[in-house]
């Protein structure tokens, strides 16, 4: 197994709401914990979480005694801590207040983005609405956690370059939502393209154009991944892509995934169980795996190839984590309630006014080029709409591959083959768009302000597939 060299002293942490279920069952202690670190909250009010959170240079070992240079976050409240990759998760509750001291020890300009996160444009860390905090500069990043749900944080310049050297961590809120399980989880997915020497490679062409893929997959920074599970428990697992390019289906062989949320929170209700799962990059999903397998049972969390376009080859299965059967469960999960979350379609009718945005790619002298509506980032003109309207978004994918959309500041709802509003995939602010079609999603405009949409494959994000939505107040 491969270590990260300071991982190894995070092992024994407690991590976020996992402490509580710990059994100090000595063959579950042989495997390490793999989960983030989470950052310290300074503030002793039990309604504010106040971290202090920092991007600088560091060094990780994702091939066996080869350092690799890299970037990535620390808890810079702990003296002495290291940036980890991911970074340590911040962990709220809903409603609390979040206060992030910021500071950038990188030596290039940098922001904090929420991925999903609705708060007040200015707090929101794309380029629209800050000035990327310089090299040494520092930034205080306020908002409230109004909506429960698992998310993510990474920077909004050169996303391409830094979220992939390392710069991206999981933002859990979550509140009593009556969802027993035995233990929570949160992997966030990646991949890296590294040289023998240890170096990350530098895109080529192919990664302009696809999305750099890379030739690691990354389960919470490492390959190798190990993880005990309880015979008959039930776990909760917070999934987060943040590749650049690469999609992950995942496959657990033996077992299945229970959908019960979606980026923007729980869905309406559990899904029935699945035996694949496709997250594109940028989207997240909660599923619940129970563990009901022969004792000592041995199974491996794979990601199967996902057919984006491109006439990208097939690499057969690539492992993530390995999952080891361990002991009994001592009380069996409660059953799941049959409600999880009210959800209230959006007034979608046949006179609902529809936008249309198509996504276009092309080649150019320095490489592939992308484009919405024919527009390519920074050279665009604002999208200009009304708050509090509802419209409904059509994006159209190139026909060469799949994008996946996101939408800042604002949830929208994917609407069913009917037209309207379904409820079974929830509230999303990331959408595959499978090339060759068009995905229709409808969305209320608020809060008030410049938010940015973009494709998440983060090369075609920064080489132009991105624009502004300006809400009028
Ligand atoms: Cu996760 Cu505009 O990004
Ligand atoms: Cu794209």
């Amino acid at each position: 197994m491969l270590l990260r060299r300071l991982g190894a002293t995070l092992w024994w942490a407690c991590a976020g709401a996992a402490c509580g279920t710990e059994r100090g069952d000595a063959a579950a202690a042989s495997t390490p914990d793999i989960e983030p670190a989470v950052l310290t909250d300074v503030n002793p009010d039990p309604a504010i979480v106040e971290v202090s959170i920092v991007a600088a240079p560091t060094t990780v070992e994702y091939l066996s005694g080869k350092a690799t240079p890299a970037w990535g976050y620390r808890d810079g409240a702990r003296a002495g801590g290291a940036p980890s990759i991911p970074g340590p998760a911040l962990r709220a509750r809903r409603g609390d207040q979040i206060i992030v001291h910021f500071r950038n020890e990188l030596p290039e300009p940098t922001t904090v983005h929420w991925h999903g996160i609705r708060l007040e444009a200015e707090m929101d860390g794309s380029t629209s609405v800050q000035t990327p905090i310089p090299p040494n500069g520092a930034f205080d990043y306020r908002f409230r956690a109004i909506d429960a749900g698992t998310f993510w944080y990474h920077p909004h310049v050169r996303a391409s370059e830094q979220i992939e050297r390392g710069l991206h961590a999981p933002l859990v809120v979550s509140f009593d939502d009556g969802i027993d399980v035995t233990r929570e989880r949160t992997f966030v997915l990646d991949d890296v393209k590294v040289a023998s020497s240890g170096d990350l490679v530098e895109s080529d062409t192919l990664d302009l154009m696809v999305g750099r893929q890379g030739n690691l997959v990354l389960a919470n920074g490492r390959t190798g991944a190990r993880i005990a599970v309880e015979r008959g428990s039930r776990e909760r697992w917070r999934l987060v892509n943040a590749a650049n390019g690469r999609y992950f289906t995942l496959r657990l062989a033996g077992h299945r995934f229970t959908v019960i949320g979606v980026d923007g929170g729980l869905l309406p209700a559990p899904s029935r169980p699945v035996e694949t799962l496709t997250i594109a990059p940028g989207e997240r999903y909660d599923v619940l795996v129970t563990f009901d397998g022969p004792p000592g049972t041995e199974a491996t969390l794979e990601t199967i190839h996902h057919d984006r376009g491109h006439d990208l080859p097939d690499p057969g299965p690539k492992p993530l984590v390995e999952v080891t059967y361990r002991g009994q469960v001592a009380r069996a999960p409660a059953p799941l309630p049959g409600v999880l979350s009210a959800y209230e379609a959006l007034p979608v009718t046949s006179t609902t006014p529809v936008r249309r945005f198509v996504l276009g790619e092309r080649d150019a002298r320095d490489g592939p080029v992308f484009s919405i509506n024919g527009e390519t980032w920074p050279f665009t003109r604002p999208v200009v709409v009304a708050r509090n309207v509802v419209e409904v978004w059509e994006v159209e994918s190139s026909p060469a591959m799949d994008h996946p959309f996101h939408l800042h500041g604002m949830f929208f709802q994917p609407l069913g083959a009917d037209g309207r509003p379904d409820p079974a995939r929830g509230w999303k602010d990331t959408v595959n768009v499978p090339r060759g079609s068009r995905v229709r999603f409808a969305v209320r405009y608020d809060p008030p302000g410049m938010w940015m949409f973009h494709c998440h494959i983060l090369e075609h994000a920064e080489r132009g597939m991105m624009g502004d939505l300006m809400v009028m107040p």
